[in-house]
């Protein structure tokens, strides 16, 4: 299915990104403090918009495919969690998150990652969620073990990334571990 399925809790909701969330997506994409740890930073709004096009014509849940949730505050886009469906013998699935500098340190983050895992894990039936990240990334780390997280691995340098090998600190939970404490 193309629709992306709609999750609200708490403060934000998690819906299909849309055509006009282009100006909002590059606004927050394209900064250092954001673009650091991703592998995608939009030079342009236009290439914000063709990457929005690209994931609402793409299919949910595809396996090895991305897809997008934009994440909503009192209406505006303030961040964006991927979901990246793994290619396997049982459903798992990868996921990064982006939230706009402007509304960090208020835990939307943690609430948008809340309300996904429930979703995944309710809903899509899904057994195990990844995190891939670069040890310097210290408030992905808290943001994840806040959720229930644990770190599962730290490869040494694993990635080819930027032109130079870099770590890669590896998280999971099982949906059977969710929710935490
Ligand atoms: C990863 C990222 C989304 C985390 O954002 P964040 O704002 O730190 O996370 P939250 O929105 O959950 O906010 C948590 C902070 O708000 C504080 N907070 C305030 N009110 C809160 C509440 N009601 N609930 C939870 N935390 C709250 C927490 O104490 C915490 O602050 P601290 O970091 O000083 O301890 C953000 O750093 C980011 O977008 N980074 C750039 C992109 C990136 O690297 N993504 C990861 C790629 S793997």
């Amino acid at each position: 299915m193309l629709h992306r399925p709609e999750v609200t809790a708490g403060r934000v909701t998690l819906d299909a990104l849309r055509a006009q969330d282009a100006p909002a997506l590059f606004a927050y994409r394209s900064q250092d403090a954001v673009a650091r740890f991703q592998g995608w930073r939009p030079a342009t709004v236009a290439e914000a918009a063709a990457f929005i096009a690209r994931d609402v014509g793409s299919p949910w849940a595809a396996l090895d495919g991305w897809t997008q949730w934009g994440i909503r505050h009192g209406g505006a886009l303030v961040g964006d969690l991927g979901v990246h469906w793994l290619p396997g013998p049982g459903p798992q699935v990868e996921l990064g998150i982006s939230l706009d500098p402007a509304w960090q340190g208020r835990g939307l983050a943690t609430e948008a990652l809340q309300a996904a895992l429930r979703r995944l894990f309710t809903v899509d039936g899904i057994h195990r969620a990844v995190a891939s990240t670069d040890p310097e990334n210290t408030a992905v780390h808290a943001l994840l073990r806040r959720v229930g997280f644990r770190q599962e691995a730290h490869f040494r340098q694993s990635l080819y990334w930027r032109d130079s090998w870099v770590d890669d600190v590896r998280f999971g939970l099982l949906s059977t571990e969710w929710p935490a404490g």
